[in-house]
């Protein structure tokens, strides 16, 4: 919940600047919340932060994977640790990534152990109820986000977060990324790990200067 239209109208053309200039190889989403999504036109894909499981409704105040597509995503982000935090149950997180496929949207599916937590125990749970059926390697993707590294400037070693990488790889065979507190000054050690396909940025994202650092940092 950041931003208003002005700033998504002046990010938007400064991010969309940036990447003509620079023609970066990764390839960019941005996930504004829902009423900005129509105000932020560029060379970058765009995704939505969650949808409703049901295609269409009386379902007052949510936003169906048709009404994201409709509104010009490619993406949309499910499961994040703050949705399960208010209760969203893994069961849920599928429902969700399966509604989005049939709309057409690919998936960022987040997983993460809480601190104190066991990574190999809550991950595994988290990816075996987490994932539909119609879930592939061209319309899913991983986040790992360790629920104690999200907006407090910790992340774990980059050894540990190349090891974790790898474990959700081999049972998924899902592409993985990793958020939490990525920033200019780690994303290149990161995002040049083995096993690590991109990073979901949060806080750094929202300045512009700070985003395209991250993206030069690849
Ligand atoms: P952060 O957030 O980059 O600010 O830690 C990540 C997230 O919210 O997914």
């Amino acid at each position: 919940m950041n931003g208003n239209i002005a700033d998504a109208r002046s990010y938007a053309s400064a991010l969309d600047e940036f990447i003509r200039e620079t023609n970066p190889s990764s390839e960019i989403v941005v996930c504004p919340p829902a009423t900005l999504l129509g105000e932020m036109h560029g060379d970058f894909k765009k995704g939505g932060q969650n949808c409703h499981d049901q295609e269409s409704g009386a379902f007052t105040g949510e936003v169906s994977a048709n009404l994201l597509k409709d509104s010009g995503c490619e993406y949309v982000i499910i499961g994040h640790s703050e949705r399960r935090e208010m209760g969203e149950l893994s069961e849920q997180v599928a429902q969700k990534a399966g509604a989005a496929h049939q709309a057409s949207l690919k998936t960022i599916i987040c997983v993460g152990e809480k601190e104190g937590e066991d990574f190999e125990q809550v991950v595994s749970r988290q990816l075996q109820g987490s994932i539909p059926d119609s879930s592939n390697n061209k319309n899913t993707v991983i986040a790992y986000e360790p629920v104690w590294a999200i907006g407090t400037g910790k992340t774990p070693s980059p050894e540990e977060i190349d090891q974790r990488h790898k474990f959700i790889k081999d049972k998924t065979g899902l592409l993985v990324m990793y958020g939490g507190s990525a920033n200019p000054d780690n994303a290149k050690t990161i995002s040049a790990l083995e096993n690590v396909d991109g990073l979901l940025v949060g806080g750094a994202s929202l300045k512009i200067s700070s985003f395209t650092q991250i993206i030069a940092a690849k």
